[in-house]
Formats: structure tokens, sequence, C-alpha cells
């Protein structure tokens, strides 16, 4: 009778574990406590026992029975509570969005750049970031003595292929392959051997190009101010100033006002009102020359700007380590 009692009750626990609805717990109930249940069968076998077996054995059974009705009860409680908290889920709610990437601010701002010049009739074009020496140098005019080739600037590859240190060679490229009239707007990395708190090894340019038959200084001061109204705003005051590249003559760089101050005077602007945002000028007839242009009948306009220095400016960040920190909290802002 004992081993019949723990038999039983081994059962019962092995099914219980098993069962996953309510409703297989209430049969289990029925089929072990219940009025024809088997611990029930087992109670009404105990008059056959000897007399002095009886009441160790009922008390067997009576322990048998409340352990497995207390243990339905909590097994029942807990399935209770799991079917509860799933008709809870309210299935009008909005689901949980995934977080998709963002564009980084420098792509942001190189596609924003981009796209005020392909409004003025650009088109967009690259170039290969691993230069020949001859596009990158040569053949803009920058003759093998001149400073900006110095080992210290420039990363080598070999004695006639380098990183570019400048989107400009694309210029080249561009008129190479192209009849004039052409405008065409560059984006791209480019490489110079620095390194320190406003410069790092990589950054990027924009270079543009337009070229014609009757292009004028005043055409690039007319495009050139456009941009700047569109990328920093109608009342954002320029000038042109006098420079020197060897690739354009005459030269200008094109200065902003302020954006932090407006002109007052800041620590932003050296307390000069200015900023510097871009390089420019009227093509060198000898960079028409080496692709093959008339210089005599041909003139057109360059310029290049740093998409670092741009977005800076434009988002109000003071530290340029941030675009190349990958730290999500500085990212996700844009
Ligand atoms: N390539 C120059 C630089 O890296 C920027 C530049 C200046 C580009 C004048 C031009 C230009 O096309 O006409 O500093």
């Amino acid at each position: 009778m004992e081993n019949k009692i723990k038999e039983v009750v081994e059962e019962a626990r092995r099914l219980l574990k098993d069962a996953r609805t309510t409703q297989q717990l209430e049969e289990l109930r029925v089929r072990f406590i219940g009025r024809k249940g088997r611990i029930t069968a087992l109670f009404k076998e105990l008059g056959k026992l000897d007399k002095e077996k009886r009441p160790v054995v009922g008390k067997l059974l009576n322990e048998a029975k409340t352990t497995l009705e207390s243990e339905l009860e909590k097994a029942l409680k807990e399935r209770k509570r799991a079917e509860s908290r799933r008709e809870k889920i309210d299935v009008t709610l909005p689901g949980r969005k995934p977080f998709v990437g963002t564009l980084h601010p420098i792509t942001k701002i190189a596609r924003e750049i981009c796209s005020i010049f392909q409004r003025l009739g650009f088109d967009i074009v690259e170039g290969p970031e691993v230069e020949l020496d001859y596009y990158n140098f040569e053949a803009l005019n920058i003759p093998r003595e001149h400073p900006a080739r110095d080992m210290q600037d420039t990363f080598y590859i070999t004695d006639n292929v380098v990183l570019r240190t400048h989107t400009s060679p694309i210029q080249v490229r561009v008129m190479e392959q192209r009849k004039p009239p052409l405008r065409i707007i560059a984006p791209g990395k480019t490489y110079r051997r620095d390194s320190d708190l406003t410069h790092t090894p990589m950054f990027h340019q924009v270079e543009g190009l337009m070229v014609g038959e009757k292009v004028s200084f005043g055409d690039l001061k007319g495009i050139l101010t456009i941009f700047v109204h569109q990328m920093f705003g109608e009342d954002v005051g320029l000038r042109f100033r006098p420079s020197f590249f060897p690739f354009t003559e005459p030269s200008a760089e094109v200065d902003i006002q302020c954006v932090i101050c407006r002109g007052e005077g800041c620590r932003v602007c050296s307390h000069t009102g200015w900023l510097e945002i871009l390089g420019s000028g009227m093509v060198d007839p000898e960079v028409f020359k080496m692709v093959g242009y008339d210089p005599d009948s041909i003139t057109g306009f360059a310029f290049g700007m740093g998409i670092e220095r741009i977005a800076m400016l434009k988002l109000g960040i003071n530290d340029l380590r941030l675009f190349f920190d990958n730290d999500l909290r500085f990212l996700r802002q844009f």
C-alpha cells in the first residue's frame, strides 16, 4: 500500500510537470484527487487493511492528498498569472522600432553641399584616392620644388603615386575626358601627413569646376555667393580676399561672417569677425594647356573646400576629433 501511494504521487508529479494549460491541470486534479480520483480510490482500500496498519497508511494518504492539492494549486495559480499577462498585450499599440542608422554628419554636409551645386547645374563626379603624382601636382601647375610636395605633407606610395592631398586632381581628370562647357562638383577623401588638434591625416574636400567660353570672375562670385547664402543663410555676409594657388590666376579665398558672433569678433574667429571657408580662382591657362584646352577661347573657375570645416561651422561643433571617434551619442544627433 505504501508503495502504491508513492507511485501515484510520483506519477501525478510527472504529469504536473508536463501540463501546459489550466485545462490540463484541472483534468489532473479530477484524475488524482477528485471524487473518482486515484487517491480517493486508495482511501476506499483502507478498510481492507489490518486494524493496526490503517492509521499509519491513512496518515500517509492524507499527506499525499494535501501535497498534491497544494502543488496543483500552485501550478494553477502560475498558469493563470501567465495567461492573464498574455491577455494584457495590447495589439493596437504601435510596435517598437528597431534603431536604424543615421548618416554621418560629414556625409550629410557633403550631400548638402553637392545638392546646392546640383541645383545650379553641376554634375557630381568622383576620382581615385590613390592618385598619380601627375594629376595631384604636375598637371595642376605645382612644380617639383613646390613646398606642397614636401615629404612632410604628402603620403607617397611610390615616387609617382600618392594618396591625393586634395580633390583638385579630379578637375584635370574631368577636363581630359570632357569637352567644355562643363560644370562639376567632386566630393571625396583626401590625405595629408598632419595630425594635431585641428588636423587629421584623412579629411574630406569638395572640389568645384565650371568651364566654358565666357566664364568670368563675376560667375565665380555669383555662384559662390549663392552657395554661401543657401548653406549658411541669406543674411550671412561674405568677402573675396586675394590669395594664391598654383592652379588658379587670379585666386581668392572666401570668408564668411563669423557664424558665432555674426561679425562682432569672438574666439572662434580670432576677433576678426570673419571665417575662411574655401579657396577659389580662375583656372590658370597652364592647367588648360595640360588638358588640351585652348586658353585663348576657354575660361573657367574652380574652388575647393574642406567638408569638416563647413560641418563644424554649420552644426556648431568645436572639436574635429568628434567626427572620427565613432561615439554613437554624438553621431545619433544627426
Ligand atoms: N586644392 C586647394 C587646397 O587643398 C583648394 C583649392 C583652392 C581648390 C583653389 C581649388 C581652387 O579648386 O581653385 O587647399
